[in-house]
């Protein structure tokens, strides 16, 4: 079981993901959870020029290829590997948010970026994607309180300082790739309380797995 959290910032997806990991080990799953980017030893030291203050002078084309390092280690070093040892796996981000953000946000060619991402993953692709979708003024109000309240503005806040407008082409890029890949995404609402939303999630992954 491989399955992916997709969303703009502030949708709740750590949570979502607490509470499915949750569930699945409730029914006797072994799960990893990861993350992108930073889900590998070298991936960690990428997320964290990624996502600096510092990074603001990263050119799109940088930026992108060192989403794609952190995506090829990742696969090879950190998600295989536990699927092979029979773990599920449920990652926070993956390939569809280097369509989106750098494709759909920076303007890239979201079609060449998939190209890009067919030589990362190897073949490797969810087979769910959960899409949480929100309103972005909501949602980066929500993500900005998080990062002051854990400390992380300065950290991890480079795409939080995006413009709002950003955030939207974000978020529509989401639902374009989404619909244009509909047998692996589903999307779900994340505007209700987290509960709610899981009730969602939960449906949606008992049906596609029959856990
Ligand atoms: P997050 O871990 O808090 O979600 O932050 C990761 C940020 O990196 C988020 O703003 C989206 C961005 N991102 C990309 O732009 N491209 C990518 O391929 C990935 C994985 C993340």
């Amino acid at each position: 079981m491989f399955v992916t959290f997709e969303g703009i910032e502030g949708t709740g997806k750590s949570t979502q993901i607490a509470m499915l990991r949750q569930y699945l080990e409730a029914k006797g799953r072994r799960v990893l959870v990861t993350l992108e980017p930073g889900g590998s030893r070298v991936g960690r030291e990428l997320r964290k020029m990624l996502l600096h203050m510092e990074g603001k002078d990263l050119t799109g084309e940088t930026e992108l290829f060192l989403y794609l390092a952190d995506r090829a280690q990742h696969v090879s070093q950190v998600i295989r590997p536990a699927l092979d040892r029979g773990q599920a796996v449920i990652s926070d981000r993956f390939a569809d948010s280097t369509v989106v953000y750098q494709g759909y946000g920076r303007g890239l060619d979201p079609k060449l970026l998939h190209q890009f991402n067919k030589i990362a993953v190897a073949g490797l692709w969810p087979e769910l994607t959960i899409l949480l979708d929100i309103d972005p003024e909501l949602g980066l109000k929500r993500a900005m309180t998080r990062n002051m309240r854990e400390g992380k503005v300065k950290e991890e806040g480079r795409f939080e300082a995006e413009s709002l407008s950003f955030h939207k082409r974000v978020r529509e890029g989401y639902l374009m790739w989404a619909a244009l890949n509909k047998e692996r995404f589903k999307v779900v609402d994340a505007s209700p309380g987290a509960q709610a939303v899981f009730e969602d999630i939960r449906r949606v992954v008992d049906e596609r797995f029959g856990t």
